[in-house]
């Protein structure tokens, strides 16, 4: 019996711009990722409702048992076959196994999206992400400091996903369905 929580990415919307600001500015989270600074309100607020109506670079509220547990995004690189995943879970659920679940879910997303490859950037000293991204069947693809490149490709990554998806693949990000799977 699978007595798991279930686990869902929804498409971000208005009603979650202040909560992930909130996330966005957790010293925690800011210590683990790329970019080491607060953004304002002001600047939150321009980005976010640029990206809520664009369906090519979604952001998704990963959501454990109902409850808003982090986010995942895509954005865009200069291939535009190519995106780049950054993702956090909040504390609570961290160390789960939830995050490499979540990097299933989004590589099944991304393949119906047309993109043909993932890369995220994942700080050296953060090890944690580095294996929750490996489990997902990403390559550790170049190592600089203080961040190292992790790369998926979704051409043959339904060899290398770990985590079998229990819903059918959204047919297109404009109908906004959830993807879902047993945490
Ligand atoms: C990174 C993150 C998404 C990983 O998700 P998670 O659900 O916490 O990770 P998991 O529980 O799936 O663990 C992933 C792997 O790390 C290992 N791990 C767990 N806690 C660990 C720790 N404290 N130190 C080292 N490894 C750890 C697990 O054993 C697992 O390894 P395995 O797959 O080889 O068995 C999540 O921890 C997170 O959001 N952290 C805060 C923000 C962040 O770091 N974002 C990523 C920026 S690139």
């Amino acid at each position: 019996m699978n007595t798991s929580p279930h686990l869902q990415l929804r498409p971000a919307v208005a009603a979650d711009e202040a909560r992930l600001l909130t996330w966005r500015n957790d010293p925690w989270i800011l210590a683990l990722g790329s970019l080491n600074r607060n953004v304002t309100a002001d600047e939150h607020h321009v980005w976010f409702a640029k990206r809520i109506t664009n369906a090519r670079h979604p952001i998704w509220v990963i959501e454990i048992a109902g409850e808003p547990a982090g986010m995942v995004r895509l954005d865009p690189c200069s291939n535009p076959t190519v995106a780049k995943v950054s993702l956090y879970l909040i504390r609570a659920h961290c160390g789960q196994g939830h995050g490499r679940k979540v990097l299933a879910l989004t590589a099944e997303a991304a393949t119906s999206l047309g993109y043909r490859e993932l890369h995220a950037s994942v700080r050296q000293d953060n090890v944690r992400s580095q294996r929750a991204f490996l489990s997902a069947g990403y390559l550790m693809e170049a190592t600089g400091e203080p961040e190292l490149t992790m790369r998926l490709s979704l051409d043959d990554a339904t060899a290398a996903r770990p985590v079998s998806i229990d819903k059918p693949k959204p047919s297109a990000h404009d109908d906004a369905p959830p993807v879902s799977c047993a945490a």
